[in-house]
């Protein structure tokens, strides 16, 4: 069997679990993607950062250009602009393929990077950059696309849902529950990108830019985020019967695209009043297929590994075949459970 070498980029939340996974499932992996998915590294910022002590230490490395030169397939999990979008590139220009859940670069220069994987017939995936665990960017951009999608709407940050289910279902104040948040691994390096709606607004950019089959620029999403919603506001509103939500909406209409994140009430019968904690959901709308509704964890370390991981099986998948292999594996028998005789 065929061995691909992965290099991981970002050991953080995301990252760690990444690497947890590609080495305790390895063989489930190898038999899903019909390689072998070798994990040569991890770079990371400080080598000698206290870690999970799972990860064998020898796979970190602070040298990432290195690990990028090697790899067929690499992980990027650093978020921000650079260094990620440099060694994005670098690997994309060698005809590596990429993995990404950085929403901030993908909403900046995502166009551009699919063109520079495109011309180097190199992959560029990032399931993980939209609505952690739940199947959202594939569903659109392949899924629908015999169809005409109307309308994309949903909550798409799991700190901010989290922060206002916390304040509607406790009367806790904001300060106090974006702490927890954080300690809970569902902000941003930088929280005020979830707070400010700038996280929401990325992955809405990515969305929109999926879903009509665009390359809509982060700059034209209106947004407005949550810091200004007080214990009071969430009080009035469940006075009210309602609820205050964070939702990202794009929609396709006789004036062109529209995408807006803002805070918005919805009356507690509304399906998304219904989305707690970190979990995320996202409704779309085409022109044929009706409606169709997505939702699960939102944020998390394992929840966004588990795209991740998605995707890496995809790319080796191609990388292995030129195309997906039989959905149904071979390699594996399994025991049947026998009903019958479990019932006597
Ligand atoms: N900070 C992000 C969120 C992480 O809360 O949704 C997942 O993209």
């Amino acid at each position: 069997m065929k061995t691909l070498k992965v290099a991981l980029l970002g050991c953080g939340n995301v990252g760690a679990q990444v690497a947890r996974i590609l080495l305790e499932d390895a063989s489930v992996l190898a038999d899903r993607a019909g390689a072998k998915l070798e994990l040569t590294g991890i770079a990371v910022r400080n080598v000698a950062t206290q870690r999970d002590g799972q990860i064998p230490a020898e796979l970190f490395t602070t040298d990432s250009a290195a690990l990028v030169d090697d790899a067929d397939i690499v992980i990027e999990l650093l978020g921000g602009l650079e260094p990620a979008g440099e060694l994005i590139g670098r690997a994309l220009s060698r005809g590596a393929s990429v993995i990404t859940g950085n929403k901030a670069l993908l909403a900046a220069r995502g166009a551009e990077l699919s063109a520079l994987a495109f011309a180097n017939d190199a992959q560029l995936r990032y399931e993980a950059a939209v609505a952690g665990a739940i199947p959202i960017l594939r569903p659109i951009s392949d899924s629908l696309s015999g169809d005409r999608i109307t309308k994309v709407m949903g909550i798409v940050n799991g700190t901010t849902n989290f922060i206002l289910d916390a304040m509607d279902t406790t009367g806790a104040q904001f300060d106090d529950v974006l702490a927890e948040a954080q300690a809970l691994g569902y902000a941003e390096a930088d929280p005020t990108a979830d707070v400010e709606g700038h996280d929401a607004a990325a992955k809405a950019a990515i969305l929109a830019s999926l879903a009509f089959h665009t390359d809509f620029a982060l700059e034209n999403v209106y947004c407005e985020g949550i810091s200004k919603i007080t214990a009071g506001d969430v009080a009035a509103a469940k006075d009210a019967g309602m609820v205050i939500k964070l939702l990202a909406i794009a929609e396709r209409g006789e004036n062109g695209i529209g995408v807006r994140v803002h805070p918005t009430l919805l009356p507690r019968t509304h399906p998304l009043a219904a989305v707690h904690g970190a979990f995320n959901a996202v409704f779309v709308e085409a022109e044929n297929a009706g409606e169709l509704m997505f939702y699960g964890r939102g944020a998390g370390g394992s929840p966004t590994a588990s795209a991740v991981l998605g995707d890496t099986v995809a790319v080796a998948r191609r990388v292995v075949s030129g195309g997906p292999l039989p959905a149904i594996a071979t390699q594996q028998s399994v025991q049947v459970m026998d009903f019958a005789q479990a019932a006597t």
